[in-house]
């Protein structure tokens, strides 16, 4: 359990009072078993952000990814170069596969690549150490990575634009990496999500089983809620709603849209987590 915890949004969208903004998502996760990097962001601002928030990235024990998209794998060059030394980089065997957009133009189907913009043998020229995880995986006491999700609720379906590619031919992405952090402490669970691509549902019902522990303390990052249709954005937060939860900061892929939802049903147990969004147990 974990009892003293600092996090702070260090790339996202939009920005609080200081800092750059950029589309992409990274926190840094302080705690007294260690400081944990989860995402990069995209590659712009995460260095820049970190000293504007006086936080050291060569403090960081180890990096966690939560899916191989470029806005949130776009900075682990910078952040393994700020760190300097050897470190442990955790992510799901799939972070590098081949990662597209989908989008229409004119009739036809262009695809804008949307992975790892980095190749591995780079990246552990670097000190990146990869440490790949399928399953609900402990970092540090009582911190952990979801591991793969099970897909169990109807709604919560795949993005059909954001695609895999195999050969010459695209599939739609099945997210098998998408990870989050899952933090115990005593106010209840503290959960990151990257893009949350695996539905926030899903990923929270899995952390309720994984760790039998169902109160929400707050929920951080991207969910995805806004680009996938209000319907299936409504059934998410109606379940949402079940869990005694006291603090949404959701941001980045969330959307204009999902944001407000969230706040017409929480309240001001919603906050925008911005860059420079702080989030503090002691
Ligand atoms: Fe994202
Ligand atoms: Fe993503």
């Amino acid at each position: 359990m974990v009892k003293k915890l600092e996090i702070t949004v260090l790339c996202e969208n939009m920005v609080g009072r200081i800092g750059s903004g950029e589309h992409g998502f990274a926190a840094l996760v302080q705690t007294p078993m260690g400081n944990f990097l989860f995402d990069t962001g995209g590659g712009k601002f995460l260095a820049d952000n970190a000293a504007a928030f006086g936080k050291d990235l060569r403090s960081v024990t180890k990096i966690l990814l939560s899916h191989g998209h470029d806005d949130h794998t776009g900075g682990l060059a910078l952040a393994l170069r700020c760190r300097g030394g050897e470190i442990e980089v955790h992510a799901h065997p799939e972070l590098f596969r081949e990662r597209w957009l989908a989008s229409e133009q004119g009739g036809e189907t262009h695809h804008t690549f949307k992975g790892v913009p980095f190749r591995r043998e780079y990246l552990e020229s670097l000190g990146g150490r990869f440490v790949f995880n399928h399953e609900f995986l402990e970092v540090a006491e009582g911190i952990y990575l979801s591991g793969e999700v099970p897909r169990l609720t109807p709604f919560e379906t795949p993005d059909p634009r954001q695609q895999i590619k195999e050969g010459e031919s695209f599939a739609t992405d099945p997210f098998r990496d998408d990870q989050s952090l899952v933090i115990v402490t005593d106010q209840g669970l503290v959960i990151l999500f990257g893009c949350a691509h695996a539905g926030i549902i899903n990923i929270i019902r899995h952390a309720v089983a994984r760790t039998g522990e169902n109160r929400l303390a707050a929920l951080i990052g991207g969910t995805h809620l806004g680009f996938l249709g209000k319907e299936r954005m409504a059934a998410s937060v109606a379940e949402l709603k079940n869990y005694p939860l006291q603090c949404v900061a959701c941001s980045h892929c969330t959307g204009l849209e999902g944001a407000l939802l969230l706040r017409e049903t929480f309240g001001n147990r919603f906050q925008y987590g911005a860059v420079g969004f702080r989030y503090a147990l002691d």
